[in-house]
């Protein structure tokens, strides 16, 4: 396939940036998104020339690393994948395929397609986790009897691999489903109940002060992410939320 590229560069994150053409030949359809970037960079560093920088770590879907948009879609014109599984038989050859980098106030440009996510870290910092007994006296998790309709909606709210197509796919920069997927795959589970108020208000300061916008139910988040999270985490995060300020903080 040959393909063009026309991707943002951007030096640093006060650089003004650009949108920079490349043309792409011998683009296999059996790729990934992230292989076909690979070869783009390789002739550029053989041509002495800066490649363009992006995230990536496990190329398997897991560590949600690969933040891209891609003709104006978050991980690219297929769903419930991120970008290092998407295919290049999605495209046809002789396609223009845009390629960007997130864009909420709350994700900088670092360089070229890579954002600072750490506003997400200081979120799970702010209440995502759970304190441990370290007293030796640790019931075992497994002699705790869980509704099997309860695990398995923590397990679905547990899959969210923080990768931020979420807030890139909202008109309001908005991080509900991300942060609602980390208070419901607590919330659900006896483990995580000791310390519910505190974290649903905790967590929800923060993404507040970080500057993610509010949500106004629009529901792309759901659409373009990768792990299938349900708006329903939205409606729990809001009733935990609600009840939790209706109560004296812990
Ligand atoms: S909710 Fe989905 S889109 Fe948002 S960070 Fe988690 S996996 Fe990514
Ligand atoms: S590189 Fe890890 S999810 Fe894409």
């Amino acid at each position: 396939m040959k393909l063009t590229l026309k991707i943002w560069r951007q030096a640093d994150p006060q650089a003004k940036g650009e949108t920079v053409t490349y043309p792409v030949n011998d683009i296999s359809p059996d790729m990934s998104f992230l292989e076909m970037m690979d070869v783009l960079n390789e002739e550029l560093v053989n041509k002495g020339e800066e490649p363009v920088a992006f995230d990536h770590d496990c190329r398997e879907g897991i560590c949600g690393m690969c933040s891209m948009y891609i003709n104006g879609e978050a991980h690219g014109p297929d769903r419930g994948i991120t970008t290092c599984q998407l295919h290049m038989r999605k495209f046809k050859d002789g396609d223009t395929i845009y390629i960007e980098p997130w864009r909420a106030k709350a994700f900088p440009v670092i360089k070229d397609l890579v954002v600072d996510r750490n506003s997400f870290d200081r979120i799970m910092e702010a209440g995502g986790f759970v304190s441990v007994n370290t007293s030796g006296n640790t019931q075992d998790a497994n002699a705790i009897p869980i509704p099997k309709e309860d695990a398995d909606e923590a397990f679905d709210a547990a899959t969210c691999i923080g990768c931020g197509a979420c807030v890139a796919s909202c008109k309001n920069s908005s991080a509900m489903l991300f942060v609602s997927a980390k208070v419901s795959q607590l919330a659900l589970l006896p483990q995580g109940k000791v310390e519910a108020k505190r974290r649903v208000l905790n967590m929800v300061e923060q993404m507040d002060k970080e500057g993610f916008g509010n949500c106004t139910n629009t529901g792309a988040c759901e659409v373009e992410c990768p792990k299938g999270i349900s708006l329903s985490n939205i409606a729990r995060m809001n009733r935990e939320y609600l009840s939790a300020s209706l109560t004296a903080k812990d």
